[in-house]
């Protein structure tokens, strides 16, 4: 999928304007992080913005949490499956687990960024209109006691592997 087709596809499902501009932002911020971890490792920068620019498809039709997995159900109903999928439906937060996921009405499954695409396209993510401490403190909140250090901790983990290469 070209970047256009992306932009048009996201029309297509009719993404509100703010959410279009996010993820054109997060696109930007994802292959400019991509171009840096490219020194150090194979990285596919095209996939990166695609990604980054379909990733909030799922707002099309919710804000809730489940937005990556029903933004991974709408591609699959368009025929679109592999890596973009996958970037979608695991770009929430920094990963939710199997057990935390169940808590929160999710398909009880681990959604967590794996590849370099999927962590890079997730945290540009998390850092357009986010300080890294406003998301530790409102994921801190919005998970409660039993799951917000566990939320978080997969977030420090991504920062901590990618923050060498933020711009
Ligand atoms: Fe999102």
């Amino acid at each position: 999928m070209s970047p256009e087709e992306a932009l048009l596809l996201l029309r297509d499902v009719a993404c509100q304007d703010n959410v279009v501009e996010h993820c054109v932002a997060v696109a930007a911020t994802g292959v400019a992080l991509a171009e840096n971890v490219q020194r150090d490792h194979p990285v596919d920068i095209s996939l990166v913005q695609t990604g980054g620019l379909i990733h909030d498809i799922g707002r099309a039709l919710t804000h809730g949490i489940d937005h990556g997995v029903v933004g991974a159900q709408l591609l699959r109903e368009r025929g679109i499956s592999g890596p973009l999928q996958l970037i979608c439906e695991r770009h929430v937060c920094a990963g939710i687990p199997s057990e935390v996921a169940v808590e929160i009405g999710l398909p009880p499954r681990d959604f967590i960024p794996r590849t370099l695409e999927e962590k890079i396209v997730c945290h540009a993510d998390n850092l357009t209109n986010h300080t890294f401490e406003d998301l530790q403190q409102s994921w801190r909140n919005f998970f409660g006691e039993k799951h917000g250090e566990v939320i978080v901790r997969y977030l420090n983990n991504l920062h901590s592997e990618l923050t060498p290469y933020l711009v």
